[in-house]
């Protein structure tokens, strides 16, 4: 271990004054929160047992409650965000102080780890090494479903041959629908176990009404911003480059913002706004080479440019598309087996371009042969496009370099164009969490725990209150099923928790607009600098801005 990481196994992550006394904690069960207005038929019919549950806040009791030992299974599920660990030893903590014969199994490798029951006692010697650490890999995490009814059978009996009292699934909006569903499975089975979900994902689009936001966005985007910052510093110092930045997020530009608003680019492009514009990627592109023009009239040959890993599938013509070849790459369908046997890459281009309908086999030829290739890998268990895998910082670059040349044609730009495209990504998602982190994952584990010992099933663990100092964070149990809308999945109405997308009429928006045409002229950057753990607590403790 670093030194760094060593002083991390030994610091102590604060609780929020309530969860100081969990031993007489109470849940109070409010008003049952209202189900999706279109969708209460669906719900209802889906979800039974459970779509009709109380938001849950706690109270403190008067004296110490009767607390039984339990037996608690835990999986990660879905991409790292750091903090995992955190959750895992916050939940063992507070089982081993409710009883300290309480156990804990970890499923090894995501949710099939439930249905094949590939498990890992989780005692204080298994923990020790990941306290405050980065990383998923103390039991491994992945992106499976339980989704048949075979699986579903599995799940149950692994739950059974653990005797476990209670399941808790760390995981994003997909993985804590699928909470939800085993939560009601179990309820209609009969089965003791309780399920408990926990909100995580770097992309920060798991965040609602109830839930202020996913773990693991906060350092990812202080990771992220560390970078850009320097990088800029970097373009202002060589005065040769223009950085073109991918940064994670495979729906919502929430990360590009915030490292917007840290950093201060020259140019952002946010997805959600280019959707709400219909704006074509000719037309980035146009916008992008303008301020490039403009900048070279300043005598500024360099800059830093954002985009949102998303970005793809928000341009309404490469949405379109997307959508066709996801069709087409459907494993239902004998296109992928065709597709497979064509001799070389430029045959599949050709192969797919054949079947698409004449609007977006346009948009395909229009982009280059390395991107048209990156478009037709293999899709992740959802069926979507591995955004990550796209190289659209290259696809920016490789398309702004004709309009500067055509420019320089023309005489209107007199500048050069050196770019360098960089991807800000999986570097971001294991890290060592940040205080916030941290403290915050400590929290939504012994949340999950209080909530299992209080035998509440398809709940959320909560911690709200966020933006104030760790004693006033305010713990709460939200149901999943009201958190839920219906999306079209493979054909199928499919009811999934809503993904959060970029406010456009929000505060963080306006702040962003208001700024950006600065931005793009006047070098304005700003170096955020690395993670602070030691040293005043406006620098340890601050949280992202967004
Ligand atoms: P989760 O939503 O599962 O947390 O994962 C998010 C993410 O990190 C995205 O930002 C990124 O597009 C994707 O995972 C990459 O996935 P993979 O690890 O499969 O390459």
């Amino acid at each position: 271990m670093s030194p760094l990481q060593e002083a991390r196994l030994h610091y102590q992550p604060q609780l929020p004054n309530f969860l100081k006394v969990i031993l007489s904690l109470r849940v109070a069960p409010q008003q049952p929160l209202p189900l999706s207005k279109e969708y209460v038929d669906l719900l209802q019919a889906q979800f039974p047992r459970s779509y009709s549950q109380p938001f849950l806040q706690f109270e403190v009791g008067n004296g110490v409650k009767n607390l039984k030992p339990l037996k608690v299974g835990v999986v990660l599920s879905g991409g790292q965000a750091p903090g995992g660990h955190n959750v895992i030893i916050g939940l063992f903590d507070a089982l081993k102080k409710m009883d300290s014969s309480s156990q804990l199994f970890g499923f090894l490798d995501g949710p099939k780890g439930i249905v094949d029951n590939k498990n890992k006692p989780l005692t204080e010697a298994v923990l020790a090494p990941y306290r405050n650490q980065g990383g998923f890999d103390m039991i491994g995490s992945g992106r499976d479903k339980i989704e048949t009814s075979q699986q579903f059978e599995s799940a149950a009996k692994t739950v059974q041959s653990l005797d476990l009292d209670g399941l808790v699934v760390i995981g994003g909006d997909d993985s804590n629908t699928n909470a939800a569903m085993l939560a009601e499975y179990f309820l209609q089975q009969n089965l003791k176990c309780r399920v408990i979900g926990v909100p995580k994902t770097i992309d920060g689009d798991l965040q609602n009404e109830f839930v202020e936001i996913s773990f693991g966005y906060d350092t990812a985007c202080k990771v992220y911003a560390e970078s850009i910052g320097n990088i800029a510093r970097d373009a202002l110092s060589a005065k040769k480059y223009y950085y073109f930045i991918k940064l994670m997020g495979r729906s919502a530009s929430h990360i590009t913002l915030e490292a917007a608003l840290q950093t201060h680019p020259n140019i952002t492009l946010i997805a959600e706004e280019v959707e709400a514009n219909k704006k074509t990627l000719q037309q980035l592109v146009q916008e992008i080479t303008e301020i490039i023009v403009q900048r070279a009239s300043k005598g500024k040959q360099y800059g830093v440019v954002l985009i949102p890993e998303g970005i793809i599938e928000f341009i309404p013509e490469f949405k379109e598309l997307i959508k066709e070849l996801n069709h087409l790459l459907a494993p239902e369908t004998d296109h992928p087996q065709k597709l497979d046997a064509q001799p070389s890459n430029d045959a599949k281009i050709q192969y797919i371009a054949a079947q698409l309908s004449p609007s977006s086999k346009a948009c395909f030829r229009s982009i280059p042969s390395e991107i048209q290739a990156q478009l037709l890998l293999e899709r992740d268990p959802h069926g979507n496009v591995q955004v990550s895998k796209i190289e659209t910082e290259r696809l920016f670059i490789d398309m702004v370099k004709p309009e500067l040349k055509r420019l320089q044609q023309a005489g209107t730009y007199k500048g050069k164009f050196n770019a360098q495209p960089i991807f800000c990504g999986y570097e971001g998602r294991s890290g060592l969490p940040s205080n916030f982190d941290a403290q915050y994952c400590y929290a939504l584990g012994t949340v999950a725990a209080i909530l299992i010992q209080e035998g509440m099933t398809g709940y959320m663990s909560c911690v709200r209150n966020l933006t104030q100092p760790v004693e006033q964070w305010v713990p709460c149990g939200v149901p999943l099923v009201p958190l839920m809308h219906v999306e079209q999945r493979n054909g199928k109405a499919t009811p999934v928790i809503r993904k959060a997308l970029v406010d456009l009429q929000g505060r963080k928006f306006a702040e962003f607009s208001k700024q950006r045409s600065n931005w793009a002229l006047n070098d304005e950057y700003c170096t955020p600098g690395p993670i602070q753990f030691c040293g005043p607590a406006s620098l340890t403790e601050s949280t992202v801005l967004t």
